[in-house]
């Protein structure tokens, strides 16, 4: 069908994966192609206690994942990986997924998307209305990340280019899952919905237990102070680090993955040339002016 349509294969002189435009989003190939996702996500019902935890790939989506799972089972650090305890809703249809069937799993279902707003699956009735905690990172880290994650991980992504022409995607949104400003800005149009939270990377690396008091008001999860501090200390990036159930698994060689690479705000200056900040500074930055939105860049 059109919306599992092979879009790309090469993109100009390197290679980066194989896309498919699935619903207006660009998703790698292995995900989507010819297994049926955009029906999927169609016929999708939400229930009112799903949570989805969101953000554009490479902006601590995977934290998240830990931190609000151990909110949910009382600080408990599990053996089971991430991917079967929080599942990767985008890969549902992945046709050698080890993960169970989503549709079917008990509540309350947590789940993780890249999904950008217009394309999540929204509850329409009371009984439907799920819970979306969203998750952005300033974009030059995300770059550097992503860039290092794409080169290191194939074969979902393969990438075999310099960094230069991967932020020149990443500017024209030609990476998997589309433009972080539109995925970005998509979301914060609604983060003063009531079933929306929008958290940013660098305020959880400055300050997890606030935030993971907000995670709490915002599911409504009465939590002790100990508690709090507990599933601080246990995800923190160290933390986690030494916790591979708390990590994805999937590389080139079936070595441990560089999923949890550094874990900081700023660093990212080795990558940049003035040139690229300066064109970084207003082709992506620049569109959120207005918006209100505002990252610490770590500079
Ligand atoms: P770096 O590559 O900059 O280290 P996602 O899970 O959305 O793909 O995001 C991955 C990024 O989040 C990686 O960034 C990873 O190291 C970082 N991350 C994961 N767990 C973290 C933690 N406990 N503390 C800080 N950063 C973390």
């Amino acid at each position: 069908m059109a919306s599992d349509e092979l879009i790309q294969e090469r993109d100009g002189e390197y290679r980066h994966g194989k896309a498919v435009m699935v619903r207006g989003v660009r998703m790698p190939h292995v995900y989507a192609y010819l297994t049926g996702f955009a029906e999927f996500i169609e016929n999708f019902t939400t229930k009112n206690d799903d949570v989805f935890i969101v953000g554009f790939p490479r902006s601590g989506t995977t934290w998240l994942q830990e931190v609000i799972w151990q909110i949910f089972n009382d600080g408990e650090i599990s053996r089971h990986p991430i991917g079967h305890r929080v599942q990767f809703f985008d890969e549902a249809k992945f046709p050698h997924t080890t993960q169970p069937d989503i549709t079917t799993r008990a509540s309350p279902r947590l789940m993780k998307t890249h999904q950008p707003f217009h394309a999540i699956p929204k509850g329409t009735s009371e009984n439907s209305r799920c819970k979306y905690i969203y998750v952005a990172r300033n974009p030059f880290n995300v770059v550097v990340s992503y860039y290092n994650f794409d080169l290191k991980m194939a074969p979902v992504t393969d990438y075999d280019g310099p960094f230069e022409y991967f932020a020149d995607m990443f500017i024209k949104g030609t990476t998997y899952w589309g433009s972080w400003t539109e995925h970005v800005l998509g979301w914060w149009k609604h983060k003063d919905d009531d079933n929306v939270l929008f958290l940013k990377y660098e305020d959880m690396k400055k300050d997890l237990p606030s935030q993971i008091r907000l995670i709490c008001k915002f599911l409504g999860k009465n939590i002790t102070e100990d508690m709090v501090d507990r599933i601080a200390q246990q995800c923190t990036f160290d933390a986690m680090k030494n916790n591979s159930s708390a990590y994805w698994m999937m590389t080139r060689d079936g070595e441990l993955p560089n999923f949890l690479r550094k874990g900081q705000i700023g660093g990212w200056k080795d990558y940049f040339t003035p040139e690229l900040i300066q064109r970084f500074e207003k082709e992506v930055l620049g569109k959120l002016d207005g918006s209100g939105l505002q990252f610490d860049l770590g500079r």
